[in-house]
């Protein structure tokens, strides 16, 4: 019996493999800091640097690829020395869909899954990075994911009500969002062969029909840091959590 407690035990925590590619070269002009949003302080580190420890301190991770604004590579190298793992800093593209294919191709460990990450998620727990990327590695594709709560409306332009939305099978998607190596830039490389956008990579998957694309329950302080209220809100979560996620 103790045998199969333990082999239950290894099953569940077997170690995946991966590179984190953290994308970071948006403007996040809504923040209005007058830097990029990656880069404002918080909790005395830059915001990009609390999912990059995160990710880069759990097992399986054999490399972070960090994409950021094509004026901070330099400085951006300069601050990842005491990094656990290796580092790559390359510059960003003009949309976060580039900014991710930049980021693909600076991955060069070897590596079942890659895992993409939005540095403005600074909350981003190790269980949820870790459920996703073991759920990608089983099925090929997976993201964080938390139900909706509240009820949608479509609106008109002219601020009128068009429809509501059936919440009962709605999510809101987050990062991370990972993938086998092979699905990830099959998905990229053909998106750029087809010109098809999208404002997530799991949305490519899907799209082009490479993977099912599972989702994984994340937790709402998952969220992503777009406006001053967000900051103020990592701010006191980080404070009452003694500084990290
Ligand atoms: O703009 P949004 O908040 O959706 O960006 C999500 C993430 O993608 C952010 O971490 C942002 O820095 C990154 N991004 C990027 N390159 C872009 C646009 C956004 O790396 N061109």
């Amino acid at each position: 019996m103790p045998d199969c407690i333990l082999e239950s035990v290894s099953v569940a925590e077997r170690t995946v493999d991966f590179v984190a590619v953290l994308v970071m070269a948006g403007s996040g002009e809504r923040l209005g800091a007058g830097v990029p949003k990656a880069f404002v302080m918080l909790g005395g580190l830059p915001l990009w640097r609390h999912s990059a420890n995160t990710l880069a301190s759990l097992p399986g991770c054999r490399q972070v690829v960090l994409v950021v604004p094509a004026d901070r590579v330099a400085r951006t190298v300069g601050e990842t020395q005491d990094f656990p793992v290796p580092v790559r800093v390359v510059p960003g593209g003009a949309r976060r869909q580039d900014s991710v294919g930049m980021g693909l191709g600076a991955a060069t460990a070897r590596a079942t899954v890659v895992a993409i990450h939005d540095a403005a998620r600074p909350m981003l727990s190790r269980e949820t990075a870790l459920a996703v990327i073991r759920e990608a590695s089983r099925s090929g594709a997976a993201l964080a994911a938390v139900p909706v709560r509240d009820t949608l409306k479509r609106v008109r332009a002219d601020g009128t009500v068009e429809s509501t939305l059936d919440r009962a099978s709605l999510w809101q998607a987050q990062t991370p969002q990972a993938f086998r190596v092979e699905v990830a830039r099959a998905a990229h490389a053909e998106a750029a062969r087809q010109g098809l956008e999208a404002t997530d990579d799991a949305a490519l998957v899907e799209a082009l029909g490479l993977s099912p694309v599972h989702v994984v329950r994340g937790d709402p302080w998952n969220f992503k840091v777009t406006e001053k209220p967000d900051l103020e809100v990592a701010e006191m979560l980080l404070a009452r959590a003694g500084g990290t996620p």
